[in-house]
């Protein structure tokens, strides 16, 4: 009998060390993968070596990229993500020229966007001789963001939408193995420190696109900020209105909505962003934006009680994006955007003007 229980008592010790051993052992694989990520993350944002605006030579870089661009595709075809932005523009225009008709440029319409921006997007590229296809995917969008309220949630929502369902389907039925790509250093620098997951970061943060997505992404901007890439895309003869186009986020509207990005509360920051827009328009700054908040405001209208929204409005001084100051707008201006948007925006019963810097504020509000 006691032999009995000291082999039970051997076999129980037996099997608690192999237990042991088993969950460090699968810890440290976890915390190895972990640090295998972040420093690889660490290591290819340390690989990157920044050109400065004031240091670079446009016509220089643009020779360089086309011939990367061309060697990397060879006799292959690639694709391009347009999105009207200066980054997006700038990249289609260097793959264009590197690749003529072997690049194929989508804009993907994701519901999203600002009022008419994708056919204006799409009749500027015609005219530059560059064709572009739209594809609608509105209801893609919408569906993957349905009852998504975090924002990190949001922005994933939107990545994997993209870069998974919609546009690993359009390389599908081409037979493109490469997607070239806007990324510029913030946006890595953003994502790395984990200050926001910038929709288009992957090899940086230790996703292997290939092995994701099931295609190769080409960062031809990856060196250069946002004044960069503005004297690039000036060079390559892009107009003024993509050129000088302030910036716009990749999760567009739905990074201006706080709270869930339904097709409603989208429509209704779109309405307050022409507004911001058009008031805005003379005034020297970096971006500016109207932002819908999700808290609900006691208000009062024809006499009577009305429960409605707030628009917070942004209007930036920033040369980079890395940090950025609100512009001194007058109280004229403000208060005539008070009064549109209070009036043709339904149900906003109170409009407010950001006066944080960045940080501790970014500049965006998702
Ligand atoms: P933040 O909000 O990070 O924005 O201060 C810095 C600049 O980057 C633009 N931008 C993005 N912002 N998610 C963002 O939050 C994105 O995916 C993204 N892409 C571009 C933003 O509009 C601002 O100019």
């Amino acid at each position: 009998m006691k032999s009995v229980q000291k082999q039970e008592l051997k076999n129980r010790t037996f099997l608690s060390i192999l237990a042991g051993i088993i969950i460090s052992y699968h810890s440290r694989i976890v915390r190895n993968a972990c640090l295998y990520a972040f420093t690889r993350s660490i290591k290819k944002e340390m690989e990157i070596k920044e050109i400065k605006a004031n240091e670079l030579d446009p016509e220089t870089f643009i020779k360089e990229k086309i011939t990367e661009i061309s060697e990397i595709i060879g006799e292959g075809t690639a694709i391009s993500a347009l999105s009207g932005g200066v980054d997006s523009a700038t990249v289609t225009m260097l793959g264009h020229k590197a690749l003529g008709d072997r690049l194929k440029t989508y804009f993907i319409d994701n519901g999203i966007m600002r009022q008419n921006e994708p056919e204006q997007v799409v009749s500027i590229f015609k005219e530059l001789g560059v064709n572009i296809e739209l594809i609608k995917a509105r209801e893609e969008f919408f569906n993957a963001l349905g009852g998504v309220t975090d924002p990190e949630e949001k922005r994933e929502a939107i990545t994997q939408t993209f870069y998974k369902d919609v546009f690993a389907k359009l390389l599908k039925k081409s037979d493109a193995k490469f997607l070239l790509h806007g990324t510029i250093l913030t946006d890595v620098e953003e994502t790395v420190a984990g200050i926001k997951r910038q929709h288009n970061i992957f090899e940086q943060i230790g996703i292997d696109p290939e092995d994701v997505f099931g295609y190769k992404i080409i960062e031809p901007l990856v060196q250069l900020r946002k004044d960069g890439v503005r004297k690039v895309a000036k060079s390559l003869g892009l107009p003024d209105t993509i050129y000088n186009r302030p910036p716009f986020p990749g999760p567009a509207l739905a990074a201006r909505v706080i709270g869930e990005a339904s097709p409603e509360r989208i429509e209704i920051v779109r309405k307050a962003t022409i507004i911001v827009e058009e008031e805005l328009k003379n005034i020297d700054a970096f971006q500016c934006m109207a932002i819908l908040h999700n808290d609900k405001l006691t208000g009062i209208r024809n006499g009577k009680r009305d429960f409605g929204l707030q628009i917070e409005i942004r209007c930036w001084d920033s040369v980079d994006a890395r940090i950025a100051k609100p512009t001194r707008l007058s109280y004229e201006v403000l208060d005539n955007l008070s009064e549109r948007i209070t009036n043709e925006v339904p149900n906003v019963v109170s409009v407010t003007y950001n006066i944080a810097k960045k940080p501790p504020s970014t500049m965006e509000a998702v």
